[in-house]
């Protein structure tokens, strides 16, 4: 992460000095109480769940039998080698491909039998953030950003409001009126972040979100969605090979101080957020599933290869984690975050 963040040991309280001011803290547009309201929220179902799921293009088998759930304000973290099935994951979850066999469910509705107006459905639940960026060419980086909006008939005062938000959040505004091709890699990345979470989906798919990314904007990313975890119960898959991602991702949480400020706390070295796990693949089969201490105190050598030389090892390594059997501190959640 960048020097800024790993050096700071004290927790950042979001204020109007603050660079995160300008992250579109959703939250703050509603009132507080509404967004943490609990009971409304389904949290024995799911989010996302796979079971079994197969999948080959022709006769190259990517999945063979993966089963996962992410929970309602889980993030998921998905790693694998290069190939190994992790775009096509989101893709199976986004019903843009269907698996040749098994069943995957949003938030407890099977996608797999549903037909493309059902999927038109449940896709307004979900944000993706392709890889590739997959920008459409000929539209503007504002087009690119409101078209889902407009698609749901939005007035169109309400939507020029959420995307100017977004592309500020992103650092695009100045480049609103200009064309994909005319942006750096970077840049696109960016647009394609502001794309996914317009509408305020509940479930966001991040596929390598932070690649192309100077480190304060990947920072900046990865703290939106601690955010949209710990403040707004989205449920995430993020897809990376950067390990300071992930050990960021696995060792920052969000707290709600009495007078309702908020503040980013860091978990230390005991990397164990119990509501951000990682799934580990290899060959089509998951390999690892848990927290980001059990990985790296794994036996597996693919594992101890996969991660070796990374941000994740050194300090963990530095400062052994001091915990009981079955003690599990490092959960944070929302309701905590409340009662703090
Ligand atoms: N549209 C496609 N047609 C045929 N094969 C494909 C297609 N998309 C992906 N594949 C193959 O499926 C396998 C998994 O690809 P996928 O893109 O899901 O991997 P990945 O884990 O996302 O890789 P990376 O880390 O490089 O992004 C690879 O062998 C890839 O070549
Ligand atoms: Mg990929």
């Amino acid at each position: 992460m960048n020097s800024d963040q790993s050096s700071d040991k004290q927790p950042r309280t979001i204020s109007n000095e603050s660079s995160l001011a300008a992250l579109p803290l959703r939250v703050s547009e509603r009132k507080l109480e509404d967004a943490m309201d609990e009971d409304k929220i389904d949290f024995k179902t799911p989010a996302i769940e796979l079971r079994n799921v197969d999948f080959s293009y022709d006769d190259n088998k990517v999945l063979n039998g993966v089963n996962f759930q992410v929970a309602r304000g889980e993030i998921k973290i998905i790693l694998s080698g290069s190939g190994g099935g992790k775009s096509t994951i989101l893709k199976l979850i986004l019903g843009l491909l269907k698996p040749d066999s098994g069943q995957i469910f949003i938030d407890g509705e099977e996608i797999t039998k549903c037909d493309e107006t059902e999927l038109q459905r449940t896709r307004d639940k979900l944000g993706m953030v392709f890889q590739e960026g997959a920008l459409s060419d000929s539209l503007t980086v504002y087009e690119n950003v409101a078209y889902r909006l407009q698609e749901r008939g939005m007035p169109e005062q309400d939507i020029e409001e959420e995307v100017l938000s977004l592309l500020k959040f992103v650092k695009l505004e100045k480049e609103m009126d200009k064309l994909p091709s005319e942006l750096s890699g970077g840049m696109r990345k960016r647009v394609s972040v502001a794309r996914a979470l317009v509408g305020n989906p509940t479930i966001v798919l991040f596929d390598e979100p932070t690649v192309e990314l100077d480190p304060p904007t990947s920072g900046t990313i990865c703290d939106l969605i601690i955010e949209l975890r710990d403040l707004e119960n989205v449920s995430s898959i993020v897809v990376t090979h950067e390990m300071d991602v992930v050990k960021y991702l696995t060792s920052e949480y969000l707290s709600v101080g009495e007078k309702g400020d908020i503040q980013f706390k860091d978990d230390g070295e005991r990397l164990c957020l119990t509501n951000t796990n990682i799934l580990m693949l290899r060959d089509g089969r998951e390999i690892f599933s848990g927290t980001s201490k059990e990985l790296i105190e794994s036996a597996d050598s693919y594992i101890h290869e996969f991660i070796r030389g990374t941000e994740l090892l050194p300090e963990l390594d530095a400062n052994p984690p001091q915990q009981s059997p079955g003690q599990n501190e490092g959960r944070i959640s929302l309701q905590q975050v409340i009662s703090k």
